[in-house]
């Protein structure tokens, strides 16, 4: 399947990035100039502008000067370069916060900020939402018509959260709205305990250190509120872009490790989903687990959309911020844009197209550096790509046809951290997820990362690790995915307590005990070093960490059992057949060796087909479809030659390579 190209006018895969032609005004006749030759040669398409451009935008209150930006949009226009316009929230002129001293932010000790870097702003501020409003309609109205525009960027990279009187007001009014009642409320958050029970909106405060900071019922609310926030800020922002430029759609370039919002929430209101990766490659050797994660990364951003997705941000090369500022080793480049495309990026942009004289981020890789001329290897490395990106006019809006689902879902993270109990600090959700993610990375099995409650119609398979609270309607759905022939899997600490973190009553997994056919009656947690073990198909796989003690129900059957300690030869392994399909549930934390194997069953048992058999060590197969091609990505993240074997031949790749092998290639069948 095919969808439409991010930016309708311009059906390619976009290469480019932040430009900040404002630094350079004073030179501007020669260094813009410079960079519109420069962008061609390295086949550059598009560059962001305007990110951080509010005090060159209004540097007095209401005195605009938009002269610049017109001439810079020409520029691009004249130049074929489709422009990724921002709007300017994400910093903002001192003036603002002299005059108007709400717009900073409040952090939870109730201390206001002083002016000055990012993301510090209050979300509340009629003010700032005001002058926000203000001048992105005028970008609008001014740009409408322009050929160049192509992209609403707003803001930029929306993260914490503000805690000042007006923020707190608003999030009282959200608990109103959420719970209605006092007594909804005190119950949801289990207040008898150490007397917390609310008798007035009014004594409701956000979560502060210390104070009521470990209530998880109030934590998980507040960064729900949170969440909103973001929400209606975001929306406050692109309600004059979508009344002027309907046809342009809007995004915020996201932070795919960030956990601060319900980014699954957030994105039902952008149009694309897009982000920014940095990851920390390393020398020669050791880059598979970052490659694995970086993957992740991407699928998690795809899955929030269940489209294509912009990668609005990346390093060409030494990310200035990192510890250890490490040059990308050659052949990197490459290899990290070519992974973003396989994992559905419909863009390869980069933070930032010429490197800045001054300031914190002057030693930020850059398509152009200091020395100023297309002559530099990091620049060679980006033409390379933009050269490459030419032939690839078919992977546009081509889609990931995955069959398997992994459950990823912010507010289960959030409730499982704030859980005091099982391992504490190190519950380890998203390091569960991202193991049981790199047995289908391995092999090449494309899968989405998606939210508990998105539809489970396209998929054949469903894991739901550590699935510790379950929302609105999410058992329900589940039960239905099993009934009518899928396949689940799921793990312990799933099933312990409704979306306001209150216990389920009458055993665990709560609303799931049918499904799975079995009830947990204790979990174990191990000490470092600590193990256990399972016992199944002949094998004992170490077991560690947590290890839950389960009693089957109904028919269901026991395939796999403990291995140790007093709860030796009891179940740990089940499955559950019902309706048309299986429902198994793994009652302890296992390394890569069981998880191998028992998706290799489970994946042959359900008919997931895969393009590659026992890739080495190192390498990923990815697959897009455009409807009538597919192209498979054929990574090699070592630094030695590796060989490929898959039922359309064999392919030798070399250290680094990406290759791309577009064809109607033919699966194998399980
Ligand atoms: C973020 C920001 C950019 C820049 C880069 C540097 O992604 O959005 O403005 O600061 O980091 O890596
Ligand atoms: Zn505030």
């Amino acid at each position: 399947m095919r969808y439409p190209p991010v930016a309708k006018k311009f059906p390619h895969i976009l290469h480019g990035g932040d430009y900040n032609p404002e630094q350079w005004l004073a030179w501007k006749d020669k260094i813009w100039k410079e960079d519109m030759r420069l962008a061609k040669l390295a086949g550059v398409n598009t560059l962001s502008v305007g990110i951080f451009s509010w005090t060159a935008l209004e540097p007095e209150e209401g005195v605009y000067r938009f002269e610049w930006l017109d001439e810079v949009m020409d520029l691009l226009a004249a130049n074929s370069i489709a422009a990724v316009l921002a709007t300017p929230s994400g910093a903002r002129p001192a003036w603002l916060s002299k005059k108007y001293p709400e717009v900073l932010r409040v952090n939870e000790m109730r201390l206001r900020n002083v002016h000055g870097d990012r993301h510090n702003h209050c979300l509340s501020s009629p003010v700032y939402r005001e002058k926000t409003q203000a001048i992105n309609r005028l970008l609008a109205r001014r740009y409408k018509d322009h050929p160049a525009l192509a992209v609403w960027h707003i803001s930029n990279e929306y993260s914490g959260s503000c805690h000042c009187p007006l923020c707190q007001t608003k999030f009282r009014e959200y608990l109103k709205t959420r719970y209605k009642t006092l007594d909804a409320l005190n119950e949801a958050w289990w207040s008898a305990f150490w007397s917390s029970t609310i008798t007035d909106w009014d004594q409701i405060e956000s979560p502060g250190s210390p104070g009521n900071g470990g209530h998880n019922g109030i934590r998980l609310d507040w960064r729900r509120f949170t969440t909103e926030q973001f929400v209606d800020f975001y929306r406050n922002e692109t309600t004059p872009l979508k009344e002027i430029t309907p046809n342009i759609p809007c995004t915020t370039n996201l932070m795919a490790g960030y956990t601060g919002i319900d980014y699954a929430r957030f994105a039902e209101v952008l149009d694309i989903a897009s982000w920014d990766s940095y990851p920390q490659w390393t020398s020669a050797e050791g880059n598979d687990k970052i490659a694995l994660q970086t993957s992740y990364l991407h699928d998690l951003i795809r899955g929030l959309k269940r489209r294509p997705f912009m990668l609005m941000e990346s390093c060409p090369s030494a990310t200035n911020w990192r510890p250890v500022a490490k040059l990308h080793r050659p052949g990197l480049h490459m290899l990290q844009s070519m992974q973003a495309l396989a994992h559905g990026a419909d863009t390869i942009q980069y933070f930032q197209f010429r490197k800045s004289r001054g300031g914190p981020e002057q030693y930020h890789g850059a398509v152009v550096d200091h020395e100023g001329s297309g002559n530099t290897r990091v620049f060679r490395d980006i033409a390379e790509v933009g050269e490459r990106l030419k032939g690839l006019d078919g992977l546009v809006g081509a889609d990931t046809p995955a069959l398997v689902a992994l459950i990823h879902d912010y507010q289960v993270r959030w409730a499982l951290d704030d859980a005091r109990g099982f391992l504490q600090d190190k519950t380890g959700y998203g390091e569960t997820l991202l193991n049981h993610y790199q047995v289908f990375w391995k092999r090449g099995i494309p899968l989405d990362l998606i939210d508990s409650r998105q539809t489970l119609d396209r998929y054949h398979l469903v894991i739901a690790p550590m699935l510790y609270m379950l929302r609105e309607g999410v058992a329900e759905r589940l039960d239905a995915f099993v009934r009518q022939g899928g396949t689940l899997v799921t793990t312990y600490a799933t099933g312990y307590v409704n979306e306001s973190t209150l216990a389920f009553l009458g055993g665990f997994p709560g609303p799931l005990k049918e499904t799975l056919g079995i009830w947990c009656e204790e979990i174990d947690a191990l000490y470092p070093g600590e193990t256990n073990s399972i016992e199944w198909n002949g094998t004992s796989y170490r077991a560690f960490d947590l290890c839950e003690l389960i009693h089957t129900t109904q028919r269901t059957e026991t395939l796999g059992l403990y291995g140790a300690d007093f709860y030796s030869g009891r179940p740990a392994l089940t499955l559950n057949r019902r309706g048309a399909g299986r429902a198994y549930f793994i009652a302890a934390r296992t390394g890569e060796d069981f998880l191998d194997d028992f998706y290799r069953h489970i994946t042959a048992e359900a008919g997931i087909p895969y393009l590659f058999e026992n890739l080495p060590e190192g390498v990923t197969a990815q697959i897009r479809e455009n409807g009538e091609r597919t192209f498979a990505f054929l990574l090699n993240f070592t630094n030695s030659a590796k060989q490929v074997s898959g039922p359309s031949g064999v392919f030798d790749l070399e250290p680094f390579e990406a290759r791309i092998i577009e064809s109607p290639l033919t699966r194998a069948s399980p």
